[in-house]
């Protein structure tokens, strides 16, 4: 039996990584026309991947600390499209669109919030400028079950979509009601009997664990149904609170929400009962099937982390569009503005919506390997580390090493000098943020009351 009591003194405040340096690092110094002089250095033999934002939803479910626009008008989305394409433009007289495209993403927001003619036009203009998709390009899309036709469905099975994730969260009818999202579960059963023999393979779920009203009862509950609708993928997110930043988690009572101890002993059931019936964990919050990509990737070591979570599609240039999208090279992050406004105005201009980025330094490419190979694997190769960097691990990370000695203690890690290998045991894998906080470095400088990100437990 695991001691959640015990686990529960690391519950702080921590980055969740889907980047190195994380957002709040990224600066205005970094501007349209640093982004222009990285787009025209890229090395044009690296593939993209192309992530879209389509940020507008009907209403606020509380929980959400996704960017969103919230409104029922057709005018509004027009005009994104409208200013959608014209960004397509501007960029593609910066990037070289002939560059093969290995994956696709929409994000949100609920892209299926956009009808059937409005996805036929933003597919239409994409295409007028990326023509060259790989055949086996992972194209997927994020969708709210609640907004979804089979009208819909069909333009992006047509349009090559092969994965779909839909939005969950909770089963429970209480739970539903505090984060205002009712969702019955025939809505969703029905999402994805839709998805099925509409012939899409991957199927994705999204849940949240660290809801108001949850108990390890009504999660387990939810579990099952989730298992029951037979997803290849399943998403088991730990809600993050910021309400500082997010008004409308402000309407959350926070003393419905469960003690870091429920939030543990639920992870720890949810590996166990996931992984009993089938899938398998992947990185931090991802269960996935052994027929799927992301299962077979684990296996041969070649599981990679972004900003959409975990994907099997290494080696590419991440390009964001629309408003808020970040993009990540080598060496580089780049985000669009967030107000509309301000990306409507930039657009006006002749510019890319480049509201701020970073320029990667030696130090901060090095500490991204290691932060997102722990991150995904739940391991370290240090020798590959020392090889592809040229240091001496243990004398360059020694404040890092020092600072996983309690970790050690309580069987969590293991760092094996000899071997030279970090591993993350089970139980490890749940604090797997605050194992790998020792190795951020901008952290390090941020006083612990200070530090602006949701708890990690
Ligand atoms: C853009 S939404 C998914 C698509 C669609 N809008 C929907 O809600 O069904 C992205 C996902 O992020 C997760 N998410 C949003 N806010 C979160 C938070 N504060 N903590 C953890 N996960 C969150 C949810 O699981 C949600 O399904
Ligand atoms: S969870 Fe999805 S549907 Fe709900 S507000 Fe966020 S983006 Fe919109």
């Amino acid at each position: 039996m695991i001691d959640f009591e015990k686990f529960a003194k690391y519950s702080k405040a921590g980055p969740r990584y889907t980047s190195y340096p994380t957002a709040p690092e990224f600066n205005e110094s970094f501007t349209c026309k640093s982004y222009e002089e990285v787009l025209a250095h890229q090395d044009a033999s690296r593939p993209l991947s192309l992530y879209f934002h389509l940020p507008f939803c009907r209403s606020a479910c509380y929980f959400c600390g996704c960017n969103v626009v919230y409104t029922s008008k057709e005018d509004k989305k027009e005009r994104y499209i409208d200013y959608l394409e014209r960004e397509l433009v501007l960029l593609s007289q910066h990037l070289d669109t002939e560059r093969e495209v290995i994956q696709m993403h929409f994000g949100g927001g609920t892209p299926t919030f956009f009808s059937k003619e409005q996805l036929e036009r933003i597919l239409k203009a994409i295409k007028s400028h990326f023509k060259n998709f790989a055949k086996d390009a992972e194209i997927s899309c994020e969708i709210d079950p609640r907004y979804l036709s089979k009208e819909q469905l069909d333009v992006l099975t047509c349009n090559g979509f092969n994965r779909i994730s839909y939005g969950v969260q909770d089963f429970n009818d209480e739970v539903q009601k505090a984060i205002h999202r009712i969702q019955p579960y025939d809505v969703t059963q029905n999402a994805v009997k839709m998805a099925k023999s509409s012939g899409i393979k991957s199927i994705n779920m999204d849940l949240i664990y660290g809801l108001p009203f949850q108990t390890f009862e009504t999660f387990q509950e939810t579990l099952r149904l989730a298992v029951s609708l037979d997803p290849s993928r399943l998403a088991v997110f730990n809600y993050a609170h910021v309400p500082w930043m997010k008004k409308s988690m402000r309407k959350i009572d926070e003393t419905t929400l469960p003690h870091p101890s429920v939030k543990l002993a639920i992870m720890r059931y949810s590996i166990d009962y996931l992984e009993a019936n089938g899938y398998k964990m992947i990185g931090m919050d991802h269960f996935a099937k052994p027929d799927d990509e992301l299962f077979l990737a684990i296996e041969k070591g070649e599981l990679h982390r972004n900003f959409q979570g975990y994907t099997t599609k290494g080696g590419a240039d991440l390009i964001g569009i629309g408003l808020t999208s970040i993009g990540e090279g080598v060496a580089h992050y780049v985000q669009n503005f967030k107000e509309m406004d301000a990306y409507e105005a930039a657009i006006d201009a002749g510019k890319l919506p480049v509201h701020r980025g970073l320029i990667l330094n030696e130090d901060d490419v090095l500490r991204k390997a290691v932060i997102m190979e722990m991150m995904s694997n739940f391991k370290l190769n240090i020798e590959g580390i020392e090889q592809a960097f040229g240091i001496d691990f243990f004398t360059y990370f020694a404040d890092a090493i020092e600072a996983l000695k309690p970790f050690e203690a309580e069987e969590l890690v293991v760092v094996d000098k000899v071997g030279k290998k970090i591993l993350v045991n089970p139980t490890g894998t749940l604090l797997i943020r605050n194992i790998v906080m020792p190795f951020d470095a901008y952290l390090q400088k941020i006083p612990e009351d200070k530090r602006r990100f949701s708890k990690t437990v």
